[in-house]
């Protein structure tokens, strides 16, 4: 068995087809594993599935997956066992921001990327981002929604390979300190007592306030990024609330940092490579490794 592919760990990763989700491909490739790279567009997921195979990486299989609709996911579901009968390692990494950015003159952007520090930049990008619903709802229908139903209709599989990992790629926006809410926060918090089913609630409870323009009401995260902050916390309880449940398998979340990608303009201040390296250290850590648990990077840290 050693070295043969049958004893290859399989890796599936979603949003692959740039971005830190690509690198995690990369990377897991590279380290001996046989990656299934995702993307919701057939075209763009090829091409990325070319770059990997021209750098000499050539057990990468494409399918495609948009996260957001269920149907896909059970295709994809369906794919990963007919191919391979298990699935190792799954990375869910398909994001979007929930909201919209003028970024205005090109020049500006050169100045932000070159002269202002990591906090400096994210205010600038505050200032000049507005959150409609539809964006919202995106958010939470992809970073949310999405992240459970791959997780749901992949589960089968990954409690058929005997030392799963789930890495979900959160944010440290979704640490429960952006929460204003007490009780919110205490809810968010109190995994013992916190189920799925009651996650999907505060989803459309946000959404409705989002709508009503009460954010405040219930104390959900203000000043910016509402939405993707709240799709991010819910997330990491999904998260913990599974790895609770699946005590066979090691799940865990994490912010890969502020990384240089589209999501961002290019504004970060790490490269793919260092934004990956937190994703693929969960993915290959030992049996033994933490699960339920927020990482920083690769630094474990609390969700608060
Ligand atoms: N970059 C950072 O500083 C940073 C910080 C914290 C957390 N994160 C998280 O890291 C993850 C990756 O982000 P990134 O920085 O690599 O951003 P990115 O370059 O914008 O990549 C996002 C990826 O998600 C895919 N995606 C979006 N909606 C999808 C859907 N419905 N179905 C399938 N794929 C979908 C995109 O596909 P298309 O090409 O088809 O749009 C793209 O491949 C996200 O979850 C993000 O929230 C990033």
């Amino acid at each position: 068995m050693e070295g043969g592919s049958s004893c290859r760990r399989v890796a599936l990763v979603t949003g692959a087809n740039r971005g830190i989700g690509l690198e995690v491909c990369r990377q897991l490739a590279s380290s001996g594993a046989t990656v299934v790279l995702t993307a919701r567009d057939e075209k763009r997921g090829a091409t990325a599935v070319d770059a990997l195979r021209e750098l000499g990486l050539s057990d990468v299989v494409f399918c495609q997956l948009d996260v957001g609709e269920p149907s896909s996911a059970a295709r994809l579901a369906d794919f990963v066992m007919d191919t391979f009968g298990r699935l190792d390692i799954l990375v869910n990494n398909a994001g979007v921001s929930g909201v919209r950015m003028d970024v205005g003159d090109p020049a500006a952007l050169h100045q932000v990327r070159t002269s202002m520090s990591a906090a400096e930049r994210l205010e600038w990008f505050n200032q000049r981002t507005a959150e409609p619903f539809e964006e919202a709802e995106e958010c939470l229908r992809t970073n949310y929604h999405g992240t459970k139903n791959v997780t749901e209709a992949l589960l089968p599989l990954l409690l058929s390979s005997s030392d799963a990992r789930v890495v979900n790629v959160s944010s440290s926006y979704g640490l429960l300190r952006y929460f204003s809410g007490e009780e919110l926060k205490h809810e968010l918090d109190d995994i013992d007592n916190l189920s799925a089913e009651r996650l999907d609630e505060l989803s459309g409870l946000f959404l409705k306030d989002f709508k009503n323009g009460r954010l405040d009401h219930r104390g959900w995260p203000v000043g910016g990024f509402s939405a993707y902050k709240v799709s991010k916390a819910l997330i990491n309880a999904y998260t913990r609330i599974l790895a609770k449940k699946h005590t066979s398998m090691r799940l865990n979340c994490l912010d890969p940092g502020y990384v240089k990608t589209d999501i961002n303009f290019h504004t970060g201040v790490l490269t793919v490579e260092e934004g990956a390296r937190g994703p693929v250290m969960l993915s290959l850590m030992p049996k033994e490794g933490p699960t339920g648990s927020y990482f920083n990077g690769t630094e474990q840290a609390a969700f608060m």
